[in-house]
């Protein structure tokens, strides 16, 4: 298992090309399956999320050659409708091939995804959207098996506005029969591209980038050639750690995916300059204490939560820090105390009071953004840390430590 060795304290300088996003990729990987042919998909970003997708894709018949970024995916001779439990409990995203299977072939069977290190994540929402849709869903082993001759559209009412759930079903419903109206639906830029990939193929969605989707359904769509956008979540994780350690710059990156998020490290001290795609950030002399609650998009991510955290661990004054969308996703917070912050918990909310230097240990990656704020802590702290299993980082982000060493970090890995 590898691991990396961070001697913090170094400034960082220059610039950083920031990678497809991870969660634009997987979707649309899976929308793929949709068309008879073969599309491209370019800037994909090589994780391990990737290649568990690929090799999803690869399982039920589709012939995938991915190389440098560009991603070719022909779902001519998809044979098997079947996601099983090993790569499911891998990647949860696994999920998305339910939508496309079911709305191309009648026929899905996919592992039941388990709980995640932040709690239970159930998807009942997807469920019961294919239901409304007109399939039959039953659990049988621990898979979920949903068969329709042909989906019919309905109307179908999100209580929280699922990422994940809107775009399965979004993607069941484009080649349903009749028109879906999905109330609540979610807006992240990762769920608008999914659609615009999917008119682009042929859909037919009104309401992209709003709450209310209403998607006529068509016969069939056909491949297409889309450019992955820019990880909104891996610039923020730049950002972070450009906030206390230097002058960097992001390249490929868009702005506006970020806006609240910007606007916090200006509150927190930061000069940030923004345009076109890119973004600069210039450290601030002194890093203020800033609350901040996650909500979903256009709110502060949840997925930029626990880099928040480290980042007002060393922050001048307190910060109360609350995750409305995930109550349980505080799993790097004992880890950041091992690293000298001071955080108190209650329920979802952290309560932190900034504390003059952070000090090197030894820490344990739990989730992909935990441990990407153990990455972020270690940078800032005094001496040397050793953070373990990053596989978990490794799953969504590409060479993040080639990325960091490029601006100055001292930062290695290395493999039992
Ligand atoms: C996606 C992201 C993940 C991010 C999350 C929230 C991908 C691959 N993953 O996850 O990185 O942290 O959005 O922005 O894009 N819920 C239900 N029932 C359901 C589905 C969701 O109760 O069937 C609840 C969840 O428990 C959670 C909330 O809805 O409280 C939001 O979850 P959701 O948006 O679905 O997250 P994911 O799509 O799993």
């Amino acid at each position: 298992m590898d691991k990396f060795i961070i001697n913090g304290g170094k400034r960082l300088s220059g610039s950083v090309e920031i990678s497809g996003a991870k969660n634009a990729v997987l979707p649309i990987m899976a929308a793929a399956l949709l068309a008879d042919g073969k599309s491209v998909l370019n800037h994909v970003p090589d994780l391990r999320d990737t290649q568990t997708m690929l090799r999803l894709l690869n399982m039920i018949g589709a012939e995938t050659e991915f190389r440098e970024k560009s991603l070719t995916i022909d779902a001519s001779k998809v044979n098997s409708f079947e996601a099983p439990y090993e790569l499911v409990k891998t990647m949860r995203a696994s999920f998305y091939v339910m939508g496309p299977l079911l709305a191309r072939f009648g026929e899905a069977r996919v592992s039941l995804p388990g709980g995640c290190a932040w709690g239970p994540r159930p998807v009942d929402y997807h469920l019961k959207g294919f239901e409304k849709l007109g399939a039959e869903v039953i659990l049988e082993d621990g898979y979920i098996i949903a068969r329709a001759k042909k989906l019919k559209g309905a109307n179908i009412h999100f209580e929280i506005p699922s990422v994940g759930a809107t775009g399965n079903i979004v993607m069941a419903a484009v080649l349903a029969e009749g028109i879906t109206h999905i109330t609540n639906a979610a807006q992240e830029p990762h769920i608008v591209q999914l659609c615009e990939v999917l008119n682009e193929m042929g859909a037919d969605i009104e309401g992209v980038g709003t709450h209310e989707l209403s998607i006529h359904g068509v016969d069939s769509l056909t491949p297409v050639e889309v450019k992955i956008i820019p990880d909104m979540i891996e610039a923020g994780t730049f950002l972070m750690a450009g906030a206390t350690l230097g002058n960097i710059t992001l390249k490929n990156v868009s702005p506006n995916h970020l806006s609240i998020v910007l606007q916090k490290l200006e509150q927190a001290g930061c000069a940030i300059h923004a345009r076109d795609d890119t973004i600069s950030i210039e450290r601030g002399d002194q890093i203020e204490g800033v609350d901040m609650m996650t909500d979903v998009y256009p709110g502060f991510p949840t997925d930029l939560q626990a880099q928040w955290l480290a980042l007002m661990s060393v922050a001048t004054g307190s910060s109360i820090i609350t995750d409305t969308i995930y109550h349980d996703r505080f799993s790097h917070v004992p880890e950041l105390i091992r690293l000298g912050a001071n955080i108190s918990m209650e329920n979802n909310v952290a309560v932190v009071r900034g504390v003059d230097k952070l000090r090197g240990a030894q820490v344990m990656s739990t989730d992909i953004r935990a441990s990407a704020s153990l990455v972020i802590a270690a940078l800032m702290a005094e001496g040397r840390s050793i953070i373990s299993r990053v596989y978990h980082i490794d799953r969504g982000y590409e060479k993040i430590e080639e990325k960091f060493k490029s601006l100055g970090a001292d930062i290695r890995r290395e493999t039992d």
